[in-house]
């Protein structure tokens, strides 16, 4: 039996080509894809440049042998391949699980292709039952917090480790806080709106960004959302 992440993941590396310059995801999903990527460098001498989402990608993708740069070193990626937390409507993606939701999110939108790669437990309904992660500067968070808690009653900061009271900080100095929304009918304007709160860095959900989503399955097989 296959590992469905590991299927989506070679399917979506097959996109890649010699030369490109290439955005790389952050998670267990994505790490599948740093390793496809890492082995046809070694065996192929396939020719990439790649802009890590987190420093756990980073340091996963050098040990791979995979030539990484600055993102301010290109005007813009030829192909980004991520994983995600929940998928829906419209390829609307909640992200951010692993806390590398903001590099994420630069890294697609400089993109012309976002290829999203899951197993078919991301594709769950409603969409919003994951717990959507927002980035806010540690700076008044627990003003924050209450302004989130507008949009729902809960909302929890992240801790570092399950039940440590420190709490998890992003590559970027940020902290987490997850909204269990249950549902979320609107995702663009959820997005907007949580954006107007000032203190809120990013926010989770990944509208109008996914060019393809691709699902793999124990047999091998892969779905494809256009
Ligand atoms: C990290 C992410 C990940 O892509 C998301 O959490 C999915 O992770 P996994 O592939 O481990 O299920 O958004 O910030």
């Amino acid at each position: 039996m296959l590992d469905p992440k590991e299927v989506a993941a070679r399917e979506a590396v097959k996109a890649v080509k010699d030369g490109m310059t290439i955005g790389i995801g952050t998670g267990s999903t994505a790490a599948f894809a740093i390793r496809a990527i890492g082995e046809r460098v070694k065996l192929e001498g396939l020719h990439v440049r790649a802009v890590a989402t987190s420093s756990r990608s980073r340091e996963m993708a050098a040990e791979w042998g995979i030539p990484l740069i600055d993102l301010c070193e290109v005007e813009a990626l030829d192909l980004t391949i991520d994983g995600a937390d929940q998928v829906g409507p419209n390829l609307s993606l909640i992200k951010g699980g692993g806390g590398a939701l903001l590099r994420e999110k630069i890294v697609a939108q400089a993109s012309r292709e976002l290829i999203i790669i899951c197993d078919e437990t991301k594709r769950q309904m409603p969409f919003g039952q994951h717990p959507l992660p927002v980035a806010v500067v540690p700076f008044g968070h627990t003003l924050t917090r209450r302004r989130l808690e507008r949009f729902c009653q809960k909302v929890l900061l992240r801790p570092k480790a399950p039940d440590s009271p420190e709490p998890y900080l992003t590559d970027d100095g940020l902290y987490i806080y997850d909204m269990h929304m249950e549902t979320i009918a609107d995702p663009p304007q959820l997005e907007q709106r949580l954006k107007q709160i000032v203190g809120v860095v990013e926010v989770g959900l990944f509208n109008g960004l996914a060019s393809r989503v691709l699902f793999g399955f124990h047999d091998g097989h892969v779905e494809e959302l256009l």
